[in-house]
């Protein structure tokens, strides 16, 4: 689906993502951890087009995406999601999601409201959406008046508007408390088993990590540390010392 090859993003001297490859397998729930200012963000930016890498190639279904803008890589099927949430926090959760799908649809910039079989077809996908991350009954409240993990799903369902085959998210579940990180850990599951999609996710919650995802990345300090499945990296003695040896892997 996604291979990111040899990877490097410099920030004056800062080598934020230093060499750094990663192959995301298609119907896979993939996750990069690492500790903060490890570059994850920065990788992240670099696969969806918010940065061009300094050096290293990036493929998405084939294709060269390298240089490609971010706005054509969505149009080619990679959604995202922000570390800092991108929701419009004075718009209901019906008018954030409607946004995404009338974009999508490109009636974004129409002066007068689609008619017809087009508004039945935009109000039967925002339904859907809605429907999806479980929001139908906020629908009419400004995202605002949110818990965080309403919000974080409404901007999940603002990536799907534009109808990914890969999803990005970059800490869909920082600061949340324990009850809405299930509630976003079961729509995440619910990506891949419902909608067929392929995940690839920034988290720092282990217990998340090691329970959704079938592949892990570990960057450090800009550099790949380690890959491979739950199990492998909660064994991997440099992932301990750099990272984690948190009580979370004495159980796994
Ligand atoms: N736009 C930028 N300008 C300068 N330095 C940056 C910029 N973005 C990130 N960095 C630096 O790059 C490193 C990696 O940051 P980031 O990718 O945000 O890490 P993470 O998401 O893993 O916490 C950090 O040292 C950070 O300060
Ligand atoms: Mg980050």
């Amino acid at each position: 689906m996604l291979e990111a090859t040899d990877i490097t993003k410099a920030f004056g001297g800062v080598r934020a993502v230093d060499n750094v490859s990663v192959a995301v397998r298609e119907g896979t729930i993939h996750a990069l951890i690492g500790p903060n200012g490890a570059g994850k963000t920065t990788f992240f930016n670099a696969i969806s087009g918010f940065t061009f890498p300094d050096h290293g190639r990036v493929t998405f279904r084939g294709t060269d995406v390298t240089r490609t803008l971010n706005w054509r890589r969505i149009v080619m099927g990679m959604g995202r999601t922000f570390q800092t949430p991108s929701v419009f926090p004075e718009l209901t959760v019906d008018e954030n999601i409607r946004l995404g799908v009338r974009a999508h649809a490109k009636q974004a910039f129409q002066l007068r409201a689609p008619r017809g079989a087009a508004a039945a077809a935009v109000d039967a996908r925002v339904d859907e959406l809605l429907g999806f991350v479980n929001l139908a009954a906020h629908r009419g409240r400004l995202v605002a008046e949110l818990a965080h993990g309403s919000q974080r799903l409404c901007e999940i369902a603002m990536s799907l508007s534009t109808e990914p085959v890969l999803v990005l998210l970059d800490e869909p579940m920082a600061g949340l408390a324990e009850a809405e990180t299930d509630r976003i850990m079961a729509v995440i599951r619910d990506l891949r088993q419902r909608l067929g999609l392929t995940v690839f996710f920034v988290e720092h919650n282990m217990r998340v990590v090691l329970a959704l995802a079938d592949r892990i990345t570990v960057l450090d300090r800009g550099k790949l540390l380690a890959e491979g499945s739950p199990q492998e990296i909660a064994r991997d003695d440099a992932v301990r010392r750099a990272y984690l040896g948190s009580e979370v892997l004495e159980r796994v």
